[in-house]
């Protein structure tokens, strides 16, 4: 049953992203011969795994920009030139390679190379889902994280001496929404992880994190140094989990900790990449001490804004329901398209095609 209701929402997510433009004018806007191009995924598994919501927002941030477009599988990349091209990264590199974000960032420099412009540019999509990259980043940077040792894979054997007290985090390197961080207790739960073949399979680096004793994070998305939405993730039960939706978590779109804004946007700064979301915590959630930055990551999937107080459902539960009109989906498609319009119409005005 689960299966069919997150079908059907995907469905009725292609059905918002269509309306965006309308379908007739996303017809005659393709063009076989377009300069403007929308990377999409190879299989169409692909496209079933991943839905098309998010290649027709793309195309309807070009359409309603009065441009042309067409879409090219990513297998055919070499054969794009001077041309401007966009693509969603988790669309197009769902699956198939193990270190897809380092596949992904060499797809795109070889598209820079054969002169076309690029967003995300490889400088920007080399932070994508990689964390060993990002960790050596915000220590060069000076961007403050909880401490972090990064061990390569094969310098582990169950003698290693681990430079952390127990419990703390292991995170996967392409970790993403918390699937790949795993709380350890003690020496025999670190050994079963990093002894497992699907560990081995997807890392080459152990990253062990200090666990800090909280109860929330903040989401904080940047545009250019911009802060476009912001929300809290609340885990209300005492016993520490990762702080996403899926777990439970209660969102809070108001409240913004003021006194942080400028240092937010400073750190934004100092990773030069132009948009981000960043997770960021306190030390017992309290908001007196100097935050932590938990990742950066250039794309993102928001949670849309949404006052759920006295509607007699959590946020979480609207995520999940089955509506057309003021839907979890509906709020989600005009977002996502915001944000990708905000980010995109400044490099389409530039753009020559
Ligand atoms: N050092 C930490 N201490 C406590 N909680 C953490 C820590 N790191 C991450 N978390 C929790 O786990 C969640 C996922 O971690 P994150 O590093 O963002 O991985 P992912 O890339 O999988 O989202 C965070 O949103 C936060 O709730
Ligand atoms: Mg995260």
């Amino acid at each position: 049953m689960k299966f069919v209701i997150r079908n059907i929402k995907r469905i009725i997510r292609l059905f918002f992203a269509l309306q965006l433009t309308g379908i007739f004018k996303l017809f005659r806007n393709y063009n076989r011969k377009s300069k403007n191009v929308i990377l999409v995924p190879t299989y169409i598994k692909g496209y079933f795994l991943n839905s098309l919501e998010h290649d027709f927002v793309l195309a309807g941030v070009l359409v309603n920009a009065g441009k042309d477009y067409r879409f090219v599988h990513v297998s055919k990349y070499k054969k794009i030139r001077d041309s401007f091209v966009i693509y969603n990264p988790h669309e197009v590199f769902g699956e198939g390679y193990v270190n897809y974000s380092k596949r992904l960032t060499e797809i795109v420099k070889d598209l820079e190379l054969n002169k076309n412009s690029v967003f995300y540019p490889s400088s920007d999509i080399e932070w994508w889902e990689n964390k060993t990259f990002m960790h050596q980043k915000f220590e060069l940077l000076g961007v403050r994280c909880p401490e972090t040792h990064v061990i390569p894979l094969d310098n582990y054997s169950t003698e290693l001496n681990l430079p952390l007290a127990f419990p703390f985090l292991i995170k996967e390197e392409h970790s993403c929404a918390a699937q790949g961080v795993h709380k350890v207790n003690s020496r025999s739960e670190f050994d079963k992880i990093v002894n497992s073949d699907s560990f081995k399979h997807r890392n080459e680096n152990i990253i062990i994190q200090k666990l800090i004793k909280m109860h929330r994070d903040l989401r904080v998305i940047l545009i250019r140094s911009e802060i476009v939405l912001h929300y809290w993730r609340v885990n209300p039960s005492d016993e520490w989990k990762p702080t996403s939706t899926s777990h439970g978590s209660n969102v809070d779109f108001v409240t913004f900790p003021e006194q942080w804004r400028n240092y937010i946007i400073n750190t934004f700064e100092k990773l030069n990449i132009t948009t981000g979301a960043f997770d960021i915590t306190w030390d017992d959630d309290d908001l007196s001490t100097e935050p932590y930055f938990l990742e950066i990551s250039p794309s993102y999937q928001p949670n849309p804004p949404m006052n759920v107080v006295g509607k007699g459902f959590t946020y979480g539960q609207w995520k999940k329901k089955l509506l057309m009109k003021d839907s979890w989906d509906e709020h989600y498609i005009r977002i996502i398209y915001s944000i990708k319009e905000k980010l995109l119409l400044p490099i389409i005005k530039k753009s020559r095609q």
